[in-house]
């Protein structure tokens, strides 16, 4: 045991003692990307002491090729660079909206050798160099049909993928901005269409990503309806004093551009709300619209019809209110209340009919009737069980 504490030791002391040259335990990955896209790159190394880790952009073939170190903030703020030396160095450097002249050999160079950076005195052990390409492609045209679908009751949407310089491996749709999953394929296709048999609950913004390696492209079909209004409820109850909270919805895109509320009186007539008068407020966004109504009173029991506007038409829905009176909330009190007193009622009637029939007809008691009661046992059972005016009737 003392000894592999010693071998340890000994281990640990070679360690303090002669530095580790730097290597690699990650290396930046070579990468195809689209102008606007973004490159990550991660490289890690590990040495004693810590190297330090630095990236330099390679252009041009050899034997004419330049080398320039990436900085922190240059090409125009496009180059970030994120290095942590904490037990090992590790580095990303993150390149934003690449463009054509980014296309080239990206190199991660790692070194701890104390004379690494002297101008005059020549390393004894040299930077170790990892190298990633990164070629930049034209984004694809990608030809859509119809370029939006307006006012229609159906229709079909399709993506031309025209320019295929990156390969494709899988495609799919996107309706906004969530995956269409029954429309993922894996395959290498430059043509892809979706059909929406219902437009009109199914309006929204439609993408189609064809997807490679690295990076995807897409384009966008706008598919717009008129206005699909939905109440939350289609009924609603409170309390007379209480308040009345009614939300219709807007399911379509565009979504309503403005909002509108009428009560319907019982007799048809159409009176229509202004925000902000008489107990009424309404507070409208794209997606919905609340019509609040405090200190309600009977007069407010009626239907509500909610109209949302875009740029297409408007529609509406419709929302019935009742209004329960305070007295309401007694009703199932009272009803208890009567019907344990008509239960009570009942029993009693019942008790009281009962004892005078079970003596005259009850097979257990015929004995005691129609024997002769000259058993004192049996006279006290009639004594305790009938009324005193049969008892004595029976016993004369
Ligand atoms: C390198 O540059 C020289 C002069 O600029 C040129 O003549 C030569 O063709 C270049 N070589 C390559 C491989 O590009
Ligand atoms: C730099 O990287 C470290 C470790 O990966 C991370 O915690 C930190 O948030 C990063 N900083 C920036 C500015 O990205
Ligand atoms: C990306 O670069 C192009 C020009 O190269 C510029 O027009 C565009 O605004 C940049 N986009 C962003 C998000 O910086
Ligand atoms: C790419 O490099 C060329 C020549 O160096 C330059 O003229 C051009 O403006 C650069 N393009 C971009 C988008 O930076
Ligand atoms: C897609 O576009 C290409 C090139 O413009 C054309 O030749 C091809 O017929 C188109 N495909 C479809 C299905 O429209
Ligand atoms: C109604 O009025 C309230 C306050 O007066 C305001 O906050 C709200 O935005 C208004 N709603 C609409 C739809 O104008
Ligand atoms: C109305 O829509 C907004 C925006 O989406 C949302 O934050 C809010 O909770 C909605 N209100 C109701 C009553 O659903
Ligand atoms: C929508 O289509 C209907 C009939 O197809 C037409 O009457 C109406 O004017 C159209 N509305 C718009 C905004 O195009
Ligand atoms: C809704 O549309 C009808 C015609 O389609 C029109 O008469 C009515 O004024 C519109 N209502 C609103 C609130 O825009």
């Amino acid at each position: 045991m003392r000894l592999l504490w010693a071998l340890c030791a000994v281990l640990f002391s070679f360690q303090q003692a002669f530095a580790e040259t730097a290597g690699f335990i990650r290396s930046p990955m070579s990468q195809t990307k689209l102008v606007g896209d973004s490159a990550v790159m991660h490289c890690e190394v590990i040495g004693n002491p810590i190297p330090e880790v630095q990236w330099w952009f390679i252009e041009g073939d050899e034997p004419n090729e330049t080398a320039s170190q990436l900085f922190e903030g240059a090409q125009h703020d496009r180059v970030h660079i994120n290095t942590t030396y904490i037990q090992h160095g590790a580095s990303t450097l993150l390149l934003f909206n690449l463009t054509f002249n980014d296309t080239g050999v990206y190199e991660c160079r790692a070194s701890n050798d104390p004379d690494r950076n002297a101008l005059t005195t020549l390393p004894k052990v040299k930077w170790i160099r990892s190298q990633a390409n990164v070629i930049v492609f034209e984004r694809p045209v990608i030809v859509v049909s119809p370029k939006e679908l307006n006012n229609q009751t159906s229709g079909t949407l399709s993506c031309n993928f025209t320019n295929p310089e990156i390969p494709v491996i899988s495609t799919f749709w996107e309706k906004n901005g969530k995956v269409i999953e029954s429309t993922k394929k894996n395959e290498a296709r430059s043509y892809i269409e979706y059909i929406i048999s219902k437009v009109e609950t199914n309006s929204g913004k439609y993408t189609c990503v064809f997807k490679s390696q690295d990076t995807q492209a897409d384009a966008t079909i706008e598919v717009k309806s008129p206005p699909n209004i939905v109440a939350h409820k289609h009924s609603e109850n409170a309390n007379e004093n209480d308040k009345a909270v009614l939300v219709c919805d807007c399911h379509s895109y565009p979504l309503a551009t403005d909002w509108n509320w009428i009560k319907i009186e019982e007799s048809g007539q159409e009176m229509p709300i202004t925000n902000g008068t008489d107990r009424y407020l309404i507070k409208s966004t794209p997606y919905n619209s609340t019509l609040t109504i405090e200190d309600l009173n009977n007069e407010d029991a009626a239907d509500y019809k909610c109209t949302g506007v875009n740029e297409l038409g408007n529609a509406s829905d419709k929302i019935h209110l009742r209004v329960r009176s305070r007295l309401a909330a007694l009703w199932p009190f009272l009803g208890i209340v009567a019907e344990v007193i008509i239960l009570v009622t009942i029993i009693f009637i019942y008790e009281k009919r009962r004892k005078p029939d079970e003596i005259n007809d009850g097979p257990g008691r015929l004995a005691v009737i129609n024997g002769t009661m000259n058993s004192a046992v049996y006279q006290k059972i009639l004594k305790e069980n009938v009324r005193p005016s049969v008892c004595d009737l029976k016993l004369k």
